[in-house]
């Protein structure tokens, strides 16, 4: 459990808020800027759900009185979907509200396919109310082509990615492939029709077909961001910076780390020999 928690660093900024704060003043500093994630999910009692409720409201207090650029991620397992559905509603509704007094913006991650519908209905009915909340749809699904269309009608900031659950073939796209031809194929409606659409992925490949897309397309740099995970690719999250793009990068921190671990470790063998190198480098 140990040597877990240690790996588990490079991916996770620390336990506390003060840690997390540190190290988006770091990316703030080199021109990037950051959505911060309370790690936590499927809750299973209102005290935890409360809890991580008032850990978001002090969150964005914080946010606020050190300045930084940054808005918050969180997740409606979090929040009590699993207990309530009306109870979770009104749970992200107080965060909505608070973020909203700051002119700050809260995004509501994707989860696992039993909890797509019922996300998108929460997320739908925040955004009649609030402007200041997006949310997440998953390249791998067949159904997000309808999802994507569905929210550009209601004008909503929607964040790309290719998808990070285990779903099963009759509802999710399996070949990488024709993942990434999925995700170019959704990115193009964002382009379209969408709202400051935010393109989350580390893929070399859909990051260069992404920037000469919005070069056909006529987008300019102001209109869409880049988005990535903290610890993953630092370098070239600085270079996309540099050339010119919103680049924004989601940074966990908390105590629950686990779950959050397990799928970055699943995604990609890279993950796991770059922890290791970094391991024997010490
Ligand atoms: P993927 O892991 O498929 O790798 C493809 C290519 O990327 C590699 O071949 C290589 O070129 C490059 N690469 C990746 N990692 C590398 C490394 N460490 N070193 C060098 N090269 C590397 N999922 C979800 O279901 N719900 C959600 O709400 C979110 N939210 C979210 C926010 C943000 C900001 C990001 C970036 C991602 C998510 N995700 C997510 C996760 C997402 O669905 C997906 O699982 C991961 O981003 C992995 O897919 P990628 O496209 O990033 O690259």
């Amino acid at each position: 459990m140990k040597l877990l928690t240690f790996l588990a660093k490079s991916f996770v900024a620390g336990e506390t808020p003060e840690s997390a704060i540190i190290a988006v003043k770091k990316l703030n500093s080199m021109g990037i800027l950051a959505t911060l994630d309370v790690l936590g999910e499927n809750v299973k009692n209102k005290e935890m759900a409360e809890d991580a409720v008032q850990t978001y409201l002090d969150l964005l207090d914080i946010i606020n009185n050190n300045g930084i650029q940054s808005h918050v991620s969180l997740k409606l397992t979090q929040m009590g979907l699993d207990i309530d559905d009306e109870y979770c509603y009104q749970n992200v509704r107080k965060i909505v509200e608070r973020a909203k007094n700051y002119n700050n913006f809260v995004r509501i991650d994707m989860e696992g396919s039993p909890y797509t519908q019922r996300t998108l209905d929460i997320y739908s009915r925040l955004k009649k109310e609030f402007d200041n909340v997006g949310i997440v749809i998953q390249a791998y699904l067949y159904r997000s082509e309808e999802d994507i269309k569905y929210l550009n009608s209601i004008n909503a900031k929607v964040r790309l990615c290719k998808g990070a659950y285990k779903e099963s073939k009759s509802i999710a796209i399996k070949k990488m492939k024709e993942i990434r031809k999925n995700f170019l194929d959704l990115a193009s409606i964002l382009f379209n029709d969408g709202n400051y659409p935010a393109i989350a992925t580390h893929d070399s490949y859909l990051l260069k077909e992404i920037k000469k897309m919005a070069k056909e397309k006529n987008i300019s740099n102001d209109k869409f961001e880049f988005q990535m995970l903290y610890g993953i690719r630092s370098k070239t999250q600085e270079r996309i910076a540099n050339e010119g793009y919103n680049i924004r990068i989601y940074v966990p921190f908390g105590t629950h780390w686990l779950p959050y671990f397990y799928r970055r470790l699943r995604e990609r063998k890279e993950n796991l020999w770059f922890l290791i190198k970094n391991l024997f480098k010490r």
